[in-house]
């Protein structure tokens, strides 16, 4: 009864002409990097997949260099796990050594990979922005049990209504975009999940492409069989 199904979005790659607004996707790919990257991972994403959305090859090294890789050996001296630079062909690691520090970190709570979020929701793109604009008061008729416990924060897009992430959009101008869109709230949360729309399906275009193809196709062979038909019985009645 709470619970709310996400928002409507217009994205630009909705639909069947649908396109990733490439500028919206450098947008959110720097909302990931200023925000989300400090709890969530992007495994599925390697930094050299950042061309497909127009940086160039030193542009995608200098942010691969940004990251540090878990390289599995322990420094001998300290016992501590040792990091090197990213390099282009690693993937965007998780911000923690394993699960038991993620939650450590994160008042139990598991940050999950983003690379596929928006298809392991229902409507993924507008779910993610719903939930990261749905943060609220919980309202006064919540029943009791149903309140956010202790380091649970109300939001009413999320399936059990209590998220264990804190919201992270704090407000208008969190970050400075370079093409000088404005960044508001709003703009970011839809920049973000345009990216993360990407991450988890980087060919949408070529789907919509072959898509659009077979469908003229179909039309054309309809006619076409048509025509055949009343060539092949135009003697007969
Ligand atoms: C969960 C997105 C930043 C901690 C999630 C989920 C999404 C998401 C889509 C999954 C919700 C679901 O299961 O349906 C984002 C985005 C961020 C961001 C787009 C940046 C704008 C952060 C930050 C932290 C964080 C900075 C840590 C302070 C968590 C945790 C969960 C979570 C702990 C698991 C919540 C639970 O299961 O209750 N996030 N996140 N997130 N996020 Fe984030």
């Amino acid at each position: 009864r709470f619970h709310l199904s996400p928002k409507h979005v217009d994205f630009s790659f909705n639909g069947p002409f649908g396109k990733y607004d490439r500028q919206q996707l450098q947008r959110g790919f720097q909302v990931f990097k200023e925000v989300c990257a400090s709890c969530h991972s992007l495994s599925l994403v390697a930094f050299r997949n950042l061309e497909e959305i127009g940086y160039n090859e030193a542009e995608v090294k200098a942010i691969s260099n940004q990251w540090q890789i878990e390289v599995p050996s322990v420094d001998p001296k300290t016992g501590e796990a040792s990091t090197r630079k990213g390099t282009p062909a690693d993937h965007f690691p998780s911000p923690y050594l394993n699960e038991v520090a993620a939650r450590a970190a994160n008042n139990n709570a598991l940050p999950p990979d983003l690379s596929l979020i928006t298809k392991a929701r229902h409507d993924g793109p507008a779910y993610v922005y719903s939930l990261l604009t749905g943060y609220r008061n919980p309202p006064a008729d919540l029943p009791a049990d149903s309140r956010p416990g202790e380091g649970l924060h109300y939001n009413p897009y999320f399936a059990n209504l209590n998220i264990a992430m804190p919201p992270p959009l704090t407000g208008d101008g969190q970050v400075t975009y370079a093409d000088g869109t404005k960044p508001t709230q709003d703009q970011v949360a839809k920049d973000i999940s345009a990216f993360l729309a990407w991450t988890a399906e980087p060919r949408l275009e070529n789907r919509h492409r072959a898509g659009l193809a077979v469908v003229l196709f179909l039309l054309f062979a309809t006619v076409l069989s048509y025509l055949a038909y009343q060539n092949v019985w135009h003697t007969a009645k």
